[in-house]
């Protein structure tokens, strides 16, 4: 088959084709084969490599005659390094949440009914050990006592203001939905918080119904946060170790801060256990229109390749933990699962590589890793909210116990059987990156660290007046919990 003919089924198909497994197709397949070999690839890859070809059904394989059965030149994985071994702390890391490997959606319309209604009863549920709820629908049964103050707990799907200037929020629930308005003179706070909801957000309300029954008037607002308790204590008394934490490093790009770098891998001693990477490892290829002009290496493996050289030189002792942000090569849809072994094979074998978002646990204490692309629609939806100040949109996802809560804007969500954006259990960290600036502080007693980036303002973000905080990174100690950000710019 002509080359070109090849490649136009892959790009139909959604696939890129990487240039060993278009030599082994070009000798002996046919249109109606490669389509087949292509349904039976996973829709999480984008580039199909021979790997691919190699691990399809063995009866696809045998049609395709002489030419699939080439083997993969053999790629060792690189030696860690055994310098700086620290006798003190033993590291352990346990991936206790991850969607990678477990992704069941397709994309579907019922796929999207049943995403939705997992998050609604999974934060449902948080809402109900704090407030008794009815079903929406049962508010418009005859002989209600109107003047009773009763509650209902319901995704947020509209919210406006009211001639009047009241606020007006409809919620839904799985039997029907209720306009609720929040009254402009009667509680300051409470109309403050109606006027912060997000779409798709979900909330308990209390309060009581017109004499119709067609409208409720709101006492309070819940959503589903964090327990008090959780400001207790600060400090994890059986947790053992120092963390560093990172993200957005962005090797590929002209603007990596290569010095930076090496000062803090140098840096690295021995009395630092973890080193966690929330996303954007590599600055990716396309991501948007123009990006070719500001990147140094064109090609997305070998930008992998260089961020392997940097990664494999941090000393032996420590352990990693990647996840992929949206600059990186797996699908874009969140939750993101993690690297293919194509990219995973060219870095140390220790590392572990979890998906977007991830849970683990480290010497004792429990991280939630996100990238954070949500926060783009945190921040514009919220009155208050900046780049310049991460803290605040992390506190919010928090409050939601949702990662993100709004369909529809720069996060695309993967439609999965479970809710994986859900927060629970509640973490020690919550861990994030993307939006490149720093800001570490508490909210009820977790630890919220945006982590920055390890590239100058690039071109983009100069049009957009974004101000980045580049080549820093947040020590933790994992006992006491207490945090110091160190800058190598
Ligand atoms: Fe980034």
């Amino acid at each position: 088959m002509e080359t070109g003919e090849i490649i136009q089924i892959f790009a139909e198909s959604g696939f890129q084709v990487d240039p060993a497994a278009l030599d082994m197709l070009k000798t002996s397949a046919s249109p109606e084969l490669i389509q087949e070999l292509l349904s039976s690839i996973d829709s999480s890859v984008i580039v199909v490599g021979a790997e691919h070809l190699l691990s399809a059904p063995a009866v696809l394989q045998d049609k395709c005659g002489k030419g699939i059965t080439m083997t993969l030149p053999e790629v060792r994985a690189p030696p860690i390094p055994s310098e700086g071994k620290n006798q003190q702390v033993s590291a352990s890391v346990t991936v206790l949440k991850d969607i990678s490997n477990q992704s069941t959606c397709i994309g579907e319309y019922t796929d999207f009914v049943g995403y939705f209604k997992d998050r609604y009863t999974l934060l449902g549920d948080l809402l109900r050990k704090r407030i008794s709820a009815r079903p929406v629908e049962s508010l418009k049964k005859r002989n209600m006592d109107t003047r009773e103050p009763l509650s209902v707990i319901g995704m947020v799907l509209n919210k406006r203001t009211s001639a009047n200037g009241h606020r007006l929020i409809e919620i839904e629930d799985s039997t029907g939905t209720i306009p609720v308005l929040v009254h402009k003179e009667k509680d300051m706070e409470l109309f403050e918080m109606a006027g912060s909801l997000l779409m798709d957000e979900v909330i308990g309300v209390t309060g009581t119904l017109s004499a119709d029954s067609s409208l409720m008037f709101a006492n309070s607002i819940i959503r589903p946060d964090l327990p008090n308790t959780q400001n207790i204590s600060i400090a994890r008394e059986n947790a053992r170790g120092k963390a560093v934490f990172i993200s957005d490093i962005h090797v590929g790009s002209k603007t990596f801060l290569e010095d930076a770098w090496l000062r803090f891998v140098d840096w690295l001693g021995d009395d630092i256990d973890y080193l966690i990477i929330a996303g954007d490892v590599v600055d990716g290829i396309g991501i948007f229109p123009g990006q070719d002009k500001e990147l140094a290496i064109l090609d997305i493996y070998e930008q992998y390749a260089k961020a392997a050289e940097y990664l494999n030189a941090v000393p032996g002792h420590i352990k990693m933990i990647i996840s992929p942000g949206n600059h990186d090569a797996v699908r874009q849809a969140e939750p993101q699962p993690c690297f293919p072994e194509r990219i995973t094979r060219l870095f140390r074998s220790d590392i572990t590589f979890v998906g977007n978002p991830a849970m683990v646990d480290i010497g004792g204490v429990k991280v939630l890793i996100y990238h954070g692309r949500s926060m783009d629609d945190i921040i514009a939806g919220t009155h208050g909210f900046s780049y310049g100040d991460p803290a605040k949109p992390m506190a919010s996802m928090l409050r939601f116990r949702h990662l993100s809560p709004i369909y529809g804007g720069r996060v695309s969500i993967a439609p999965e059987k479970k809710d994986h954006f859900v927060i629970d259990p509640v973490p020690d960290i919550l861990h994030c990156g993307h939006v490149h600036t720093v800001g570490v502080s508490r909210y009820k007693g977790v630890l919220t660290i945006n982590s920055g980036t390890w590239q100058s303002q690039t071109e983009f973000q100069k049009r957009m007046n974004l101000q980045p905080m580049p080549a820093k990174a947040t020590v933790v100690d994992l006992a006491s919990m207490e945090y110091k950000i160190n800058s190598f710019g």
